[in-house]
């Protein structure tokens, strides 16, 4: 039996921005989807998917996995009509939108296929591999979600480029809130081209302070000054509201770590529901803002970014 896994992430700064070549900022989360593969005695490849999840997400996604499954299986080079498998996944990442759930899983898948079949893919061919299985979620993916998924740690992502590692001091604690809405992001991805092309004066001018926010989020992240970080993606979310990829429940949820002491607090990955993500440094400050959105009747994960 082969067995593989990928992290879950988080985007820190310029989802959607990221599509157009923005430079973005990402950490894996320590949840993971694990895969495991072996050859069964039926037709074909079957899938039992007993990733824990957010109500209606598995359903929702059903039509789009079974297509990502056939990406990977072909960029892999295994044909299941050939050699039958069963694959099974697993894991504690909690799936649902905005968290990387469809890349977390499609580089276990990989990984697995690789340790099944002795492919020996490399950190690389994995990555490359779970970017075609991505096509299946995301039409025209940037690649920031399978490069966290497949790497880990905390990542200065630009489309097409080297990744670099960026190394803080210490992990920094942080509260994901899920509005519980499951979100299509090819959607909201071709929502933001239109507008793009419709609105090219306004666009650009919110694509060019996205741009140079990064590089100033860059350095605070460095410099370890988290006040400047979280004032930074308050001004992300804005920046991503503007581009009309939040909503009322995302922008809820940012308002109540805010105001229950957030340094900072954003919406996180494709949007129109999913997470946000809310800056939370200390253990303290983390079970607060965590209580509050709770309280509210969401769910959160506690995690750390870095
Ligand atoms: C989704 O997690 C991130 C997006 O920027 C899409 C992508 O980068 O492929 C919305």
């Amino acid at each position: 039996m082969g067995e593989g896994s990928g992290y879950g992430k988080v985007i820190l700064f310029n989802e959607h921005f990221v599509v157009h070549q923005v430079p973005s900022i990402v950490s894996a989360i320590d949840k993971k989807t694990t895969a495991t593969v072996e050859r069964s005695s039926g037709k074909g490849w079957t899938l039992e998917d007993n990733r824990p999840a957010t109500p209606g997400y598995k359903e929702e996604k059903l039509a789009q996995q079974k297509d990502s499954v056939d990406r990977v299986l072909k960029a892999a080079g295994v044909n299941p009509a050939e050699t039958p498998i069963k694959i099974t996944l697993g894991g504690d990442l909690i799936v649902a939108s905005g968290i990387g759930a469809s890349a977390a899983s499609c580089v276990a898948i990989a990984k697995a296929l690789s340790d099944e079949f002795g492919l020996h893919f490399s950190d690389e061919m994995v990555n490359e591999i779970a970017y075609e299985g991505e096509r299946a979620y995301h039409g025209t993916p940037s690649g920031v979600d399978n490069t966290a998924a497949t790497y880990g740690g905390l990542l200065w992502f630009v489309r097409g480029k080297p990744i670099e590692r960026i190394k803080i001091k210490r992990p920094v604690e942080v509260v994901m809130g899920n509005t519980g809405l499951v979100a299509n992001t090819e959607a909201a991805v071709a929502g933001v081209r239109e507008r793009k092309q419709k609105y090219p004066e306004k666009y650009e001018k919110i694509f060019k302070e996205a741009g140079e926010l990064a590089y100033i989020a860059k350095k605070a992240l460095l410099d370890y000054d988290l006040g400047a970080v979280g004032k930074l993606m308050d001004e992300n979310h804005r920046q991503l509201q503007a581009i009309g990829v939040s909503c009322k429940e995302l922008d809820f949820l940012v308002g109540l770590a805010r105001s229950n002491g957030a340094y900072g607090a954003k919406m996180t990955g494709g949007g129109l529901g999913g997470n946000m993500v809310a800056l939370t440094p200390g253990k303290d400050l983390q079970d607060r803002v965590a209580r509050a959105i709770k309280k509210e009747g969401f769910e959160v994960l506690m995690t750390r970014i870095g």
